[in-house]
């Protein structure tokens, strides 16, 4: 008997072996496609395990430069470092964020010392320094975009200095983009490449992240004032246009699974390099149901980042990068 359109079409011969599926995939994943953010706190004994995100936890500069070189033997090309600020360091003006000492910045050290092929890059934001929880400085209430834009600048400045390769402001001020890249040059750190969080959305999955870096009980409100809102499409796309052209040199968009239509809007209009976020949240819900026996966590964690290649990425910054990468090995 035949039906449809057999036999000329049988999707099925593609699938029958391993070979052929290989053969016809057409997106692939590879190592050299993921950013592994990690957390630091200060001191030299062991880790501080973070209870909303299993399997993470932050780490002291000795242990995060063995972390680095463990994940850049396996092929891991850049690494993104989220210090945890002790209260006592946290004020209403961020000064830490710019002090060439700061946790962040010994890490940066470190790390470009004992193993230099490695990318490093820094979170230009102020909400681990900011007795307010925001990323941005307050003045009664209200978040001010061109002090805080100021402060970002010196912050930029203090990373780069120190080492970073890939600055990444988080922090979605209105400007802080073309500042950030003229006080680069002007310091003698023309090569400095600028990873924006263009298209960063006020989001729920960021969660554990705030409990990682010890903002959750600070933030009063929330970051609907410069973060964007998840109805918005069209803005992203303005975003994206406006911070390439004030220097940016590579893209996010964050969260990444909920926004992968974001993700492809702008892989198909820009021709920069596009990262997606696989935010605290995503990595959270992941291995929640994976330790609950519900779903199989590592086939899950594969699927969720050749997502984000299938949408047009170019890579993802991800907190199961060393997993994927021995997964991949
Ligand atoms: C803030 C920042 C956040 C994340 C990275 N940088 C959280 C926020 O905007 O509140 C989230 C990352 C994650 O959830 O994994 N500068």
């Amino acid at each position: 008997m035949v039906t449809g359109s057999y036999p000329a079409t049988r999707f099925r011969r593609t699938k029958r072996t391993d070979a052929l599926r290989r053969l016809v995939r057409e997106t692939t994943l590879s190592v050299d496609d993921l950013i592994w953010p990690v957390f630091l706190r200060e001191g030299d004994d062991d880790e501080t395990p973070i209870p909303s995100m299993p399997g993470v936890a932050r780490l002291t500069i000795d242990r995060v430069v063995e972390a680095a070189r463990e994940a850049y033997d396996l092929g891991v090309p850049a690494i993104c470092l989220f210090p945890y600020i002790d209260t006592s360091l946290k004020t209403d003006l961020c000064e830490e964020a710019w002090n060439p000492d700061n946790l962040s910045n010994r890490a940066t050290r470190a790390i470009k010392d004992a193993v230099p092929g490695m990318a490093v890059m820094t979170d230009v934001a102020l909400d681990p320094y900011n007795i307010n929880g925001h990323d941005g400085i307050v003045r009664n209430g209200v978040i001010v975009n061109d002090e805080s834009v100021e402060a970002l600048v010196k912050m930029a400045v203090a990373q780069a200095e120190a080492g970073a390769d890939i600055l990444g402001p988080s922090d979605m001020m209105d400007g802080r983009i073309g500042a950030m890249r003229t006080a680069l040059e002007a310091a003698g750190h023309q090569d400095t490449c600028i990873l924006s969080y263009a298209a960063k959305y006020a989001s729920a999955f960021y969660g554990p992240f705030r409990d990682a870096v010890g903002a959750s009980g600070l933030l009063k409100g929330d970051k609907k004032t410069y973060q964007m809102d998840p109805g918005n499409t069209d803005e992203a796309m303005r975003l994206i246009e406006r911070d390439l052209k004030e220097g940016a040199d590579l893209v996010m968009v964050k969260p990444g699974m909920p926004y992968l239509d974001i993700c492809r809007r702008v892989a198909q209009t820009f021709q920069a390099p596009l990262f997606a976020y696989q935010v605290s949240g995503e990595y959270a819900m992941i291995k929640g149901a994976s330790l609950n026996g519900w779903i199989d966590g590592d086939r899950a964690m594969m699927e969720s980042l050749m997502a984000f290649k299938r949408a047009g990425c170019d890579g993802i910054l991800t907190y199961f990068a060393v997993d994927a990468a021995r997964a991949m090995a």
